[in-house]
């Protein structure tokens, strides 16, 4: 599974970068607003930080603007991949636009029955939303692996994003439930790669080895 990270945050996306974990990017509207920047700037900015797929969103809620978008933003960059609603207007963009080898990222994904649907429009990636199905009540994770089957049982090539991660746990379900990325905020991947055993270890391991100078 490859780690790509879910923010609009250049410096966040700097600093994750530098470890040399991340494959991609995920932004959605909410999160570019939050940067109050423009939106061509920041995913340009993205693009040079990360060799990788960078996910843009439409704002259009029709179909010929979502399509116009979605050639436009595509000459941004090669890496950008254009994210769509998973709603009618969606799907349908996303056919046209990957006809056109355009690869689109299929959103808001809240069932198997809507990946499979942007499977069939032959989206590149599709992302299934697990914390805000769990908010909800219902099993988030069950979604990835419902679809990691279907796609594997009928010879899919669309990628699994598991999306809006919310703890270092929703990392590691999405592994063992076999989507292929998971997009995770930069507090979720600080948290992941926190131990307290890891910092109790540090600690020893410094006092033993200082122990051992002076004697
Ligand atoms: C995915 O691409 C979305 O940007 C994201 O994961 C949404 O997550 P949220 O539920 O934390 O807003």
């Amino acid at each position: 599974m490859e780690l790509y990270i879910d923010t609009a945050n250049v410096k966040e996306i700097k600093e994750i970068s530098d470890w040399g974990v991340l494959s991609g990017v995920t932004t959605n509207p909410t999160l570019v607003a939050r940067e109050g920047r423009d939106f061509l700037e920041v995913i340009k900015e993205i693009c040079d930080i990360v060799d990788g797929p960078v996910s843009a969103e439409v704002i259009s809620e029709d179909m010929p603007g979502m399509i116009q978008e979605g050639r436009e933003k595509k000459n941004w960059h090669d890496n950008v991949v254009i994210k769509l609603p998973c709603t009618p207007a969606g799907i349908g963009a996303c056919s046209v636009l990957e006809a056109e080898g355009i690869h689109c990222n299929v959103t808001l994904v809240f069932s198997a029955a809507q990946g499979f649907l942007a499977a069939s429009a032959g989206a590149t990636f599709v992302s299934p939303f697990v914390g805000r199905l769990d908010d909800s009540g219902t099993d988030g994770m069950q979604v990835v692996e419902d679809l990691a089957e279907i796609f594997e049982l009928h010879g899919f090539n669309t990628r699994i994003i598991a999306a809006s991660i919310r703890n270092p746990n929703h990392i590691t379900a999405a592994a063992l439930a076999g989507a292929h990325i998971a997009t995770v905020p930069y507090s979720v991947i600080k948290k992941a790669i926190l131990h307290p055993l890891t910092d109790k270890g540090l600690v020893s391991f410094k006092r033993d080895w200082e122990a051992a100078q002076q004697a």
